[in-house]
């Protein structure tokens, strides 16, 4: 099936069969690196993307599934606030967490910023008001590192989070 996708600004066409993820087709159709694979089951987060804006696990999604789709990896992030909170706290770690990490980033500041609750929200039906470190941290929980160096990540999200808060927009 030949599906359309735009990848961090640029337009590809490509032909995928129906099994093909999301991931599969963007490292090994279209040779862009900067979605990583890490468990391949949907329970790491090293494989996030932005789909559409919306965070995603590449590797659970059909590449069928998004034709036109708009996806940003984290090298289409390298400019966002988020990116350069991450530089600016010390928050990047390995090549293989942190791109997820930087786009789950991206997707959750804008979910929070739009009101969803996580699992930590004491009271779902009022506005998400600023985030907490326990809120980041939840928010951040379907991306995992396996040296367990997550120090300065929660510190960057913060950051950003704040700033936008105080700007009055939505984060990222
Ligand atoms: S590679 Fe997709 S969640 Fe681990
Ligand atoms: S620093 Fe990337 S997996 Fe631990």
């Amino acid at each position: 099936m030949e599906i359309t996708w735009t990848v961090d600004g640029e337009l590809f066409v490509l032909a995928v069969e129906p099994r093909v993820t999301v991931l599969d087709a963007l490292r090994e159709y279209l040779g862009v690196n900067s979605v990583k694979k890490g468990c391949d089951h949907g329970q790491c987060g090293a494989c996030t993307a932005l789909v559409d804006g919306r965070r995603v696990l590449t590797c659970l999604s059909l590449a069928v599934q998004c034709d036109g789709a708009e996806i940003t990896t984290a090298a289409g992030l390298g400019e966002r606030p988020v990116a350069r909170a991450f530089v600016e706290h010390d928050g990047f770690q390995c090549g293989y967490c942190t791109p997820g990490q930087v786009c789950s980033a991206v997707g959750m500041l804008d979910e929070a910023a739009r009101g969803w609750p996580s699992h930590v929200t004491e009271d779902v039906a009022a506005d998400v008001d600023g985030l907490s470190d326990d809120e980041i941290r939840e928010r951040m929980s379907g991306n995992l590192c396996r040296c367990g160096a997550y120090v300065n990540i929660v510190a960057a999200i913060r950051e950003v989070a704040e700033r936008a808060s105080r700007a009055g927009e939505g984060a990222r």
